[in-house]
């Protein structure tokens, strides 16, 4: 069944966990819509993990809608939600609509998601106005990268913690239908989770989020350049797949593949004629 901004809010209100991986691309889409996740955020860490920058800075509108637009297109019952990269947003409300829009036109998002809590309120507003469903970002938003001075945990402090707190509720008030906390303490995450009614998505938040969020590439042990405390291998797929390659290199040096089940044949006849 297509999931929509009304079973996020569902599931919150039954207390049924929420799952969200990202995915880039049209067959991994597909492989995760078929696993029964209920979101797919088109994140725009592929700056990081498809595109090799050392942070999402760079990513642009035409990345997001070209990787949003395969996702989409493999996703059948999984809500994508696709993020508005660096500047597509922040400078003013216009452009946030506008590049919004875009993402549900041209990517076919049902939905988008901007980082920030009250410094972005009227953008959030004005999005969700234009019936373009908002996920907020809020905690370590990699964007903000340079400004926070590396990737830290945030709202440790009394007043960071309500500051989180406050743009939480902001948000939400604003209009936003989900709020993903990344690099928050657990404890603070119960408590915004506790007094939000919009579902929290958890990234290194604890498990008394609403739902979590994990980037496919670390949750299956394929990217290694960093690896964060929130992440759990569910597997190795990064060793399986590079001794496939090895193996590959290893049989064609070798001749041996392609074999016989491998290979089209054709009639005796016909290659003697071609002497
Ligand atoms: O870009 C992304 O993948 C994200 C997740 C880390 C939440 O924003």
């Amino acid at each position: 069944m297509k999931k929509t901004v009304a079973t996020f809010q569902e599931a919150k209100d039954r207390g049924e966990k929420l799952t969200m991986l990202t995915a880039y691309d049209y067959s991994t889409a597909k492989l995760v819509d078929e696993a029964g996740v209920d979101s797919i955020l088109v994140g725009d860490s592929l700056g990081n993990v498809i595109l090799g920058y050392e942070d999402t800075i760079s990513v642009t509108m035409e990345d997001m809608i070209h990787h949003g637009a395969a996702v989409a297109r493999g996703a059948k019952n999984a809500l994508v939600v696709i993020d508005m990269p660096f500047l597509s947003y922040q400078a003013s409300v216009y452009d946030a609509v506008v590049n919004a829009g875009r993402l549900m036109k041209e990517g076919r998002a049902g939905a988008v998601k901007l980082e920030g809590g009250e410094r972005i309120l009227p953008q959030i507003k004005a999005v969700t106005a234009a019936g373009i469903p908002v996920v907020s970002h809020l905690g370590l938003t990699p964007q903000s990268i340079n400004a926070f001075g590396g990737y830290k945990v945030q709202g440790k402090s009394e007043k960071a913690a309500k500051q989180l707190l406050q743009d939480a509720l902001a948000v939400q008030e604003a209009g936003a239908f989900a709020v993903v906390l990344e690099c928050v303490p657990a404890k603070l995450a119960a408590v915004i989770t506790d007094r939000l009614d919009i579902p929290t998505i958890g990234i290194g938040a604890g498990n008394q989020c609403d739902g979590q969020v994990l980037v496919y590439q670390d949750m299956l042990g394929m990217f290694t350049d960093y690896v964060p405390r929130f992440v759990k291998q569910f597997a190795r797929t990064g060793d399986m797949m590079k001794q496939a390659f090895m193996d590959y290199v290893k049989e064609v040096k070798a001749g041996t593949f392609p074999a016989e089940e491998h290979t089209y044949q054709i009639e005796d006849e016909v290659i003697e004629k071609l002497y």
